[in-house]
């Protein structure tokens, strides 16, 4: 054994440099592996005499400690030289899509409906869904125990009492409100989701929305209904729109009408949609009935109004042709992307 082996080890050692962890790997083997240089320099030194023992003992294991602190030297230097190297986020790059939510249909029904009535100077209220008697029946001129209030099935909140609550079966309650609070002339459409005890099927549901429209002042008479209908549906479904009205009953309307127009599937022919008829329902309407305007401390002498309500689901199916009311209610997102109008970002 020689002090210049020693020596010679350490000298290499100093001047290694490496690329590649690769390169280290093989210097680590060229050094400390089974057959590594100085490997073999402590097998040597197994069989040396004492003196040399002594002489060479703490050298060799200088030399083997300054091996394993240069390899791990080298191989800190790469990683850090890696990471560096490692791609970073580049804040210019497009961010991932992000996908918005759509609108539902009944919503976008709603919102073109309130804006149609906007331009024509109608106001937006609404009203509460959990509602008493006197703003959902009595006030409409539905007495107690009137059989009129069999047209709607009515959920109650609490039975029993005089004025009992209950989850409103029609936005027309939001009509009264509105003529208790409001200050004359009053024009207001009210949307807003109503309930009725129905069984639940393609054709009934016992949750809807409905628009409630009504426009109280001075000479208000069924002409000027017939003119605002007659301009709403051309806005709705195109300037070549028809309408029809045919006489019906509402307790709070008198005269009362319901309202077809002409069919825009077959513009009139007769479709399947339309039944063969060229016609199809929208709405229901009528002047207010003077004991309406009563109730709610309108003066019918002075006064006279109109109102109309109509079925929100009802337009949303004549509009897209989807002919089940349960879809509306369902939240199945296959339904609900079909209407997909908002825009990615
Ligand atoms: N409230 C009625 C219903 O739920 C709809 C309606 C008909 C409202 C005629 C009106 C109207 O304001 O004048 O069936």
């Amino acid at each position: 054994m020689k002090k210049e082996d020693i020596q010679k080890i350490l000298e290499d050692l100093d001047a290694l440099k490496c690329k590649t962890a690769k390169d280290v790997e093989e210097a680590r083997v060229r050094y400390l592996g089974k057959r590594g240089e100085i490997t073999a320099l402590f097998e040597e030194f197994r069989s040396v005499d004492g003196a040399a023992k002594r002489e060479f003992g703490r050298p060799l294991n200088e030399l083997k400690q300054k091996a394993i602190a240069k390899i791990e030297e080298l191989k800190a230097a790469l990683a850090a030289i890696e990471d560096e190297s490692a791609p970073k986020a580049d804040p210019s790059l497009p961010g991932d899509p992000m996908e918005l939510g759509s609108r539902h249909p009944v919503s976008i029904v709603r919102q073109e409906i309130v804006d149609i009535f906007r331009k024509f100077g109608y106001d937006v209220a609404e009203g509460p869904e959990i509602e008493d008697d006197h703003h959902v029946f009595e006030a409409l001129n539905f007495p107690a125990n009137h059989p009129a209030r069999d047209m709607q099935d009515t959920f109650f909140v609490s039975a029993g009492h005089l004025n009992p609550l209950l989850l409103r079966t029609h936005t027309s309650s939001v009509q009264v409100r509105a003529m208790e609070t409001m200050p004359l002339p009053i024009r207001v459409v009210c949307p807003g989701r109503v309930f009725r005890n129905e069984a639940i099927s393609a054709r009934a549901h016992c949750i809807f929305h409905q628009i409630e429209g009504l426009y109280i002042d001075e000479n208000v008479t069924f002409a000027d209904l017939k003119q605002a209908i007659l301009l709403f549906a051309r806005e709705m479904f195109g300037p070549e729109t028809e309408i029809r009205m045919r006489p019906s009953y509402f307790p709070f309307t008198e005269p009362s009408a319901e309202v077809d127009v002409s069919c825009n599937i077959c513009h009139g022919k007769g479709c399947n949609i339309c039944k063969g008829t060229g016609w199809l329902e929208i709405l229901g309407c009528g002047m207010v009935d003077p004991n309406v305007l009563k109730a709610s401390g309108i003066d019918p002498e002075k006064y006279s109004g109109f109102a109309f309500g109509m079925g929100l689901e009802r337009i949303a199916m004549l509009k897209w042709q989807v002919n089940d009311l349960r879809h509306y209610f369902e939240n199945d997102l296959r339904f609900l992307r079909e209407f997909n109008t908002a825009i990615e970002v």
